[in-house]
């Protein structure tokens, strides 16, 4: 692998922002019984949840996510950040993570702690981090379409194969402590999945506010939060001359980038990985 990452138990890593020392601090970390945890494969709607759930946990108070950027706000698990902010954080503290289920500390499953995982389709997770890559200097150039996609199939990206972390997420032993949801369910009825999430959380909250939390999450008003479409990052990590971070923010963008080659290919390589699994996904 290229100098830009590091290897830890097999999956690549951006240096920029992952050492051993932040894993090891993940891997010995005590969560806590209030503490939420939301759990992504890269380009799925990270951002999008660092951005819902603080507010789903407030009532609605804006305060926190024009104020606080979203790293610091929801911090990433296995990042070196985490250590820098988390005194800071206010109960229930919540975090993100691209970890696979199997690298997460023992303390996941023996606390009440709860997770909301995100799937979206692997096609459009694809095409939004093959974008991601032509701006972000600390990871390696993607090539071209159809090699970026070929590493993509084969594990050879960061956090590894999105066959291997859906299914290690879906396999978690946690009981009702776990939701399950998807991008396209958000992007198809946002207020819908804020109440799913709200529900879950134990914080049921009143129709007009979910709407109004919904309508600050929505793709246009995210996209202006300086606090959440990382404008603030130098542009010599990020360049948003190359690609925004938020750059479409709908479901089926594939299409626009894949030949019928490819899709067949691509389909045929996760279904045969996803092959017994028993699972059923909105873009199926
Ligand atoms: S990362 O780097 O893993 O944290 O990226 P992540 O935030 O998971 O994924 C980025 C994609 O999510 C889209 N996004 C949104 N879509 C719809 N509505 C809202 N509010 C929203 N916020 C972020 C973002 O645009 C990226 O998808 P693409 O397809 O590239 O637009």
């Amino acid at each position: 692998c290229s100098d830009k990452y590091i290897i830890h138990r097999g999956l690549l890593l951006p240096k920029e922002t992952h050492t051993e020392e932040s894993l090891r601090f993940a891997a010995e970390f005590e969560f806590k019984n209030d503490d939420v945890l939301i759990v992504t494969y890269p380009k799925s709607g990270t951002t999008w949840m660092q951005e819902i759930i603080p507010l789903l946990l407030n009532g609605g108070d804006l305060t926190p996510v024009t104020t606080i950027p979203n790293w610091d706000r929801v911090p990433w698990f296995e990042e070196t950040r985490l250590a820098l902010v988390l005194d800071k954080l206010k109960s229930p503290r919540v975090m993100v993570s691209h970890l696979p289920y199997n690298l997460m500390p023992s303390s996941l499953s023996s606390s009440k702690a709860k997770v909301i995982y995100v799937t979206r389709n692997p096609k459009d997770a694809m095409v939004s981090s093959f974008h991601f890559h032509k701006m972000a200097n600390f990871l390696d150039d993607p090539g071209n379409f159809q090699e970026f996609m070929d590493k993509f199939l084969t594990g050879q990206v960061m956090f590894g194969k999105w066959t291997d972390h859906v299914k290690s997420w879906k396999h978690a032993d946690l009981g009702d402590r776990i939701l399950y949801t998807t991008y396209e369910a958000m992007v198809e009825n946002l207020p819908g999945s804020l109440g799913e999430f709200s529900t879950f959380l134990c914080n049921n909250l009143s129709e007009k506010t979910l709407l109004g939390i919904a309508d600050h999450c929505c793709f246009k008003n995210m996209s202006k939060n300086p606090m959440s479409n990382y404008s603030l990052v130098p542009k010599e990590f990020m360049d948003p001359s190359k690609s925004q971070f938020l750059r479409k923010g709908i479901s089926g963008d594939w299409k626009n980038h894949f030949s019928p080659e490819q899709d067949l290919k691509f389909s045929a390589c996760i279904s045969e990985e996803m092959k017994g699994e028993n699972l059923c996904f909105p873009w199926c």
